[in-house]
């Protein structure tokens, strides 16, 4: 039986650098595609995303391709969860029909951990309600370490909806056991004071141009209005308080980088021009998501 992946949380160094290192042999080179290994053949890899998903659903269908194993994506609008069926029934569903793992989204926070005490498969949790993201804080990880080279002694300021971000969450657990220092900042209403609990030494700032001063990277996050009953401030007001312009660039440090989990809205939480720019690291963080996704899938497959 393989080994669930259910948040950056309960890992260790040791297996994060597994999982990171592995990555850099599935990484294209040149005009390369990615690697096709086949270590998986034969496998089953069932995608049940009973949330919306564009980057995260189609690299890890990649992923589990260019690893040779086949794949089944079901959402909730095309499964009988729309009929009414529960999402026991549901996994239990797809579980007898022996995947090798499940890949998960689900708008709850916990569901994955859940279903991993019921089932026998593994799971993988590709972002819990506003809990974990642990493939995008992996993938973030090997985007900030093939550009900086480490991790150890960044200043990374993650700016936006803290408070429903499972990537800002995740992010927070590996950087912090990694010796980076994390600052998070975003309007009171998104970033409540208990955030600064979440690992030793993360720093909560409201003011975003100090929050970026000598920042080694500048992580930008998503107001996740679906999560929201009150949007806290309009769009443009938004934008002027906590969007990340080209001003805000050049308060950071000189080899700074800019990074979005996506799906970003720009013109309320980036610019065009930064998003677009040299510094921006958004596709890099994209691509890798598949050499990432294709060690994860390993790890719970093989190791
Ligand atoms: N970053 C991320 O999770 O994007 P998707 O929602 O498109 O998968």
């Amino acid at each position: 039986m393989g080994r669930s992946l259910l948040g950056i949380e309960d890992l260790d160094r040791a297996e994060i650098e597994r999982i990171l290192d592995r990555a850099v042999a599935f990484q294209p080179h040149g005009g390369a595609n990615f690697a096709k290994v086949n270590t998986c053949t034969g496998m089953m890899v069932v995608n049940a995303f009973f949330e919306n998903s564009t980057r995260t659903r189609s690299s890890f269908e990649i992923a589990a391709h260019r690893l040779g194993a086949d794949t089944l994506s079901i959402t909730a609008a095309g499964s009988s969860v729309a009929k009414g069926e529960s999402l026991v029934d549901t996994l239990n569903t797809l579980a007898a029909m022996r995947p090798s793992v499940i890949v998960m989204r689900h708008q709850a926070s916990g569901a994955p951990h859940f279903l991993a005490r019921h089932l026998s498969t593994p799971i993988v949790n590709a972002g819990d309600g506003t809990h974990e993201h642990p493939t995008q804080a992996l993938l973030d990880a090997r985007t900030i370490l093939d550009r900086l080279g480490r991790l150890e002694g960044l200043r990374v300021a993650i700016i936006g909806d803290i408070q429903h971000s499972r990537v800002a969450r995740s992010n927070v657990f590996l950087l912090s056991k990694f010796g980076a220092s994390v600052v998070l900042c975003g309007p009171p209403t998104l970033l409540p004071r208990e955030m600064a609990q979440l690992a030793p030494g993360v720093e909560l700032e409201y003011d975003m141009r100090r929050a970026v001063r000598d920042a080694n990277v500048i992580m930008m996050l998503r107001v996740q209005l679906e999560r929201i009953h009150e949007p806290p401030m309009q769009a443009g007001e938004y934008f002027r308080f906590y969007g990340l312009r080209q001003e805000h660039v050049e308060l950071a440090h000189p080899d700074v980088i800019v990074m979005h989990p996506g799906p970003m809205n720009r013109g309320r939480e980036i610019s065009s021009e930064v998003a677009d720019s040299q510094r921006s690291m958004i596709l890099s963080q994209v691509e890798n998501g598949v050499p990432v996704r294709m060690a994860v899938l390993e790890r719970t497959l093989l190791w």
